[in-house]
């Protein structure tokens, strides 16, 4: 995928026309060292700081000077190699086949030239390619990787690098549960390729994560993820919940494939994770359809995409069509319209968030940006603000990925209007003016006032109804601030006490809009118990450590019983996060919440069909799972322990009971050793499980 990109280039006198006087060679050398900052930071640092239409133009305008000016092109130009560099604290790995780039198309027109070049290429070449089919593919916005397997064993990861060579990465992709580690009947030696990618959940609340530790926010999936796969230390890369979608194969010996969507049933047929809506099509307008059909699919999904990718399907012809530099013939992509855009910043504000943190956020000149429009975005902290230098008046990259909420990505200090201040946070509460605090470890300037803030108290039940939590349809944030004015609620619990009657006296809400909106309030009482506990908006509890405190813990009374290191065994909680949780859930006012949204008919614990079933043989029994077990993948051997009554949790400590291991278990067993902890193979599970 190509870097990210801001917009320098448009209007600015100074970046993007060029003097009478600069000549071509000066201004392809300056194209070039920006080029190449812009793709490391993009490649290697995982931390754009333009948009994607910005390097998009940059890169667009160096090859049209090198194309006019061929006796300027160097072997070291940006324009003849694939991404970046490798970083040098991963061992190289030379890819064999080169993992290539791929050529994008924009437009209907720009799609069907590609088709029309395909087929005169293989004309002028004789070939007849019959009916010629192609393959659509969502492109998932992740990092590229390929995998390499001897005899069915994995043995190593690495990434695309400048798509000749990569770095070896191999103990970070170890930690994704969902790989297959073994491949039963494989050949010899076989690479499969692929996207490494952080679902759009996990990326946010990692985001959330690393805003509250002071930590600069991950620009996008795709960032976070690289920034994940180049842990050092493979245990920071397991804390993050990766996963792949396999998408091709490389090196093969030993086993011949004619077409790639056989290439995508044979991965499939080995347990890879392959797209389910992978689709071969035999013109360029059903090819059309298609990506018509991912661009509205697009926002339902749970892992970000970027367009489409069409592939050629015969293999045969894919060496026919030959490369063209970095880009493969056979091949091109779909492109949709950019998640990034540029635009005015106007004005820095602050609003008091659910749990008392100020934040800045930005109102803009409003954009068009992935298809929507934007007129706000956040700012994220004081810190990230501070590191960013971003300014009231300033041009700024405005970043929307998913359902994530709008960012400013950075500014364009070179566009920046004179005089234009840094801007400093308020004294004073904006919600309720009670003095701040700014607590000596936190990023954040706190309002104090965690009770009696009317701001606190807006955002806390605008969380509540939201979307992964209650999910309330026809109680959204305007709805919200106006129940709350006019006295009809004054907390989350009181929606619960709402009546018909009540709500029609409000003018403007007529008797249908009332009696619906108690029916979607009914309805919200069937919520799981994941996200009831996600909703009541508690620090440290996003989504996904909703789901696994409830699985862990099966009711908000265990969890509060739970002291912290326990609570700390949980997939994906710091020692942090369980102290928080403790501490929050044994306040008064939590307390009474919980129990005013309990006797509201609200589901505070799993029901028994969601619950680890009584009396199995694993019942209180603690279980970690570590390693490859031979014909079991991680989340199979996983259900089989809960079926038996058992609890899975993520790491090894003194009350763990059993640590089953399998090939190339790595720290998680040295701990066990040293803990005494009992350690069992894959035929100890399986006697655990059938004797107890
Ligand atoms: S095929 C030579 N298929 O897009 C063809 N790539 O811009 C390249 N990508 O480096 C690989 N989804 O990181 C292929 N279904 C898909 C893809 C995909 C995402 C990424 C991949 C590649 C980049 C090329």
């Amino acid at each position: 995928m190509s870097p990210a990109a801001g917009r320098e280039g448009a209007g600015d006198p100074a970046e993007g026309q060029r003097g009478a006087g600069d000549s071509v060679a000066e201004r392809i050398k300056t194209l070039r060292e920006k080029v190449s900052h812009h793709s490391e930071l993009y490649h290697a640092k995982d931390a754009p700081e333009i948009s994607d239409e910005e390097y998009d133009r940059l890169y667009a305008e160096l090859e049209r000077l090198e194309r006019e000016n061929p006796e300027l092109i160097t072997g070291d130009s940006p324009t003849q190699r694939v991404g970046s560099p490798p970083v040098e604290a991963f061992a190289p790995v030379e890819h064999a086949i080169p993992m290539l780039s791929l050529a994008n198309a924009r437009t209907a027109e720009e799609l069907e030239a590609w088709g029309e070049r395909v087929h005169h290429r293989l004309e002028r070449a004789d070939v007849d390619p019959g009916e010629l089919t192609y393959v659509t593919e969502p492109k998932i916005d992740g990092l590229a990787i390929s995998l390499t397997y001897e005899r069915g064993r994995f043995v190593q990861g690495a990434t695309r690098g400048d798509g000749r060579v990569g770095e070896d990465v191999t103990h970070n992709i170890e930690t994704i549960d969902e790989l297959p580690k073994q491949i039963d009947g494989a050949p010899p030696l076989i690479e499969v390729r692929g996207e490494v990618y952080l679902p759009i959940a996990a990326f946010a609340e990692l985001n959330r994560h690393r805003i509250e530790q002071g930590l600069p926010a991950f620009a996008n999936p795709r960032n976070s993820a690289a920034g994940s796969i180049r842990q050092l230390d493979p245990k920071m890369a397991a804390e993050r919940p990766l996963a792949i979608w396999s998408y091709g194969i490389g090196v093969s010996e030993g086993e011949a494939f004619e077409t790639h969507s056989a290439e995508i049933e044979w991965l499939a047929s080995k347990g890879f994770n392959t797209n389910p809506d992978t689709a071969v099509h035999s013109s360029i307008d059903e090819v059309l359809e298609r990506c018509q059909w991912w661009l509205d699919k697009r926002d339902e999904l749970d892992f970000e995409i970027d367009g489409v990718v069409v592939k050629v399907d015969r293999l045969d012809l894919w060496n026919e069509l030959g490369t063209a530099g970095r880009e493969p013939r056979w091949s091109i992509a779909w492109k949709f319209p950019p998640t990034t855009a540029t635009t005015r910043l106007k004005e820095i504000d602050w609003n008091v968030g659910r749990t008392g943190h100020l934040v800045p956020w930005a109102l803009l000149k409003p954009v068009r940006v992935g298809g929507v429009t934007v007129s706000t975005a956040t700012l994220h902290n004081e810190e990230d603000l501070e590191r960013k230098d971003v300014r009231a008046g300033d041009e700024v990259v405005v970043m929307r990925a998913g359902d994530v909420i709008p960012q400013v990505v950075s500014a364009l200090p070179q566009k920046r209007p004179k005089g234009a201040r840094k801007p400093k946070p308020p004294k004073k509460c904006p919600a309720c003016g009670t003095a701040v605090v700014k607590p000596e470890d936190s990023v954040f300037s706190i309002c104090p006032n965690r009770t009696g803030c009317p701001g606190q108290t807006f955002q806390h039940i605008k969380h509540f109804v939201s979307r992964g939590a209650m999910d309330i349809e026809g109680l959204g944030e305007k709805q919200v601030a106006r129940f709350l004015d006019e006295r009809l609620i004054a907390d989350a619990a009181d929606i619960y006490d709402l009546t018909a009657a009540r709500l029609e006296s409000l003018s403007g809400m007529g008797e249908l809009s009332a009696s619906n909106l108690v029916a979607e309030i009914d309805r919200s009482r069937e919520t799981p118990f994941p996200r009831v506990l996600f909703a009541l908006g508690l620090p440290g509890i996003g989504e996904v450590t909703a789901e696994a405190l409830a699985e862990q813990f099966g009711s908000i009374d265990a969890l509060r019983a739970a002291d912290p290191e326990l609570i700390e065994e949980t997939e994906g909680v710091g020692p942090i996060t369980a102290r928080q949780i403790t501490e929050s859930l044994g306040e008064e006012r939590t307390r009474e919440l919980v129990e005013r949204l309990e006797s509201a008919g609200l589901k505070m614990e799993l029901d028994d069909s969601e619950r680890r079933p009584e009396g199995g043989p694993l019942q209180g029994k603690t279980v970690v799972l570590t390693g490859t077990l031979p014909g079991l993948t991680r989340d199979e051997a996983g259900a089989m322990v809960k079926r038996a009554g058992g609890k899975v949790t993520g790491s090894v400590s003194k009350k763990t009971d059993f640590v089953i291991a399998g090939e190339s278990a790595g720290s998680k067993l040295e701990k066990a050793e040293k803990l005494g902890v009992e350690v069992l193979d894959r035929d100890g599970l399986d006697r655990l499980l059938s004797s107890g």
